[in-house]
């Protein structure tokens, strides 16, 4: 896909989510740079801020077939999976495929679920196979998770296991809207243009066709990121680990997840090469789900926002 179609997908996917989502724009990008890139995300923010919307409104950007699994603590395994169920008129045993047999899965509060359950999406997310009853069936090439969560503190939630964090490209938190985008809101739940009335009417039309979106990533691993660059990036990530108040540092996973997302961090720019700054701006939503910072540290108050802040601060920006 050439640099200008490129530009114009994005471009209409950005203004057709936001014929639904109000302000949030850093968010919709977020999403898009997952979506676009393959990789799943998870969605972080306290009750209201739309992340359920946010996602449902994605699947019809992306014309995917979608799914959505409310997370819930006696979700069994089985309920996202599926089970093979004995047939008495064949004779036979026969598959009975769960929501995860989709394109598009929305897991909606997946911290609300013990880990057992959480970790039935963890096969599935990074090779985009489900094994039921030892036999193994595969997901569509385009499988993406969309996983919301209210922030950890909240009770009765199971926080996800690191290795499970390790499988979303991006940690998107999403904030309250400010005071004029909140007035829009509340002038448009009055009218017959609600979110919730508008999605339904299907006003958001999709920008592309599931058979484009490898012609897409092709057009993105295209973006030039010279070596020094890429250098910066390997460094940023390996600081993680030797930080002196990190606990446990982002893995290779991170390096590649923030490739990527600072080329479509450049692509959404409408620039063909990524700078120093893409790779920073993605630096924090890339690392901070992945670090665990020592117990010490975080008693005082420190965040993993912070410690990102002082390793970009640190590591000198190749000219
Ligand atoms: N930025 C926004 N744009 C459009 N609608 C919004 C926005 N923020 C909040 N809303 C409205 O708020 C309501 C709540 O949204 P939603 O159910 O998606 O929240 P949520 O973040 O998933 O909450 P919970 O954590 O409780 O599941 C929706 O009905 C939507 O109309
Ligand atoms: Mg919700």
């Amino acid at each position: 896909m050439n640099m200008e179609r490129l530009k114009e997908v994005l471009a209409q996917a950005r203004s057709e989510t936001g014929k639904v989502i109000i302000g949030q724009h850093e968010v919709i990008e977020r999403a898009l740079i997952c979506i676009f890139t393959g990789n799943h995300a998870l969605v972080e923010g306290v009750p209201g801020v739309a992340k359920t919307l946010l996602v449902r409104t994605l699947a019809h950007v992306l014309g995917a077939d979608f799914a959505r699994i409310q997370f819930t603590p006696d979700l069994m395994p089985a309920d996202i999976t599926g089970t093979n169920v004995f047939n008495l008129q064949r004779n036979e045993f026969s598959l009975i495929k769960g929501p995860i047999f989709t394109s598009f899965l929305l897991a909606d509060e997946i911290n609300r679920a013990p880990a057992k359950t959480q970790s039935a999406l963890l096969q599935a997310m990074q090779e985009r196979l489900v094994t039921i009853d030892r036999e193994t069936h595969s997901l569509p090439a385009n499988f993406t998770v969309f996983a919301t969560q209210n922030p950890i503190e909240y009770e009765g939630t199971y926080p996800l296991p690191e290795a499970q964090k390790d499988r979303f490209m991006l940690k998107i938190s999403m904030t309250p809207p400010d005071r004029a985008e909140e007035l829009l809101l509340a002038q448009r739940t009055m009218t017959r243009d609600a979110p919730e009335t508008l999605l339904a009417q299907k006003v958001v039309r999709p920008v592309i066709k599931a058979e484009d979106l490898a012609e897409l990533r092709e057009g993105l691993a295209a973006i030039v990121l010279r070596e020094e660059l890429v250098a910066y990036l390997v460094d940023i990530v390996r600081a993680t680990r030797t930080h002196e108040s990190v606990l446990v540092g982002a893995g290779p996973r991170a390096t590649q997840s923030l490739i990527m997302a600072a080329r479509a961090q450049a692509a959404i720019a409408g620039r063909d090469f990524v700078t120093p700054d893409d790779i920073k701006t993605m630096a924090s939503p890339v690392l901070e789900h992945r670090l665990i910072l020592r117990p010490e540290f975080e008693i005082e108050g420190l965040t993993v926002t912070e410690v990102i802040q002082q390793i970009l601060q640190q590591i000198a920006v190749p000219r």
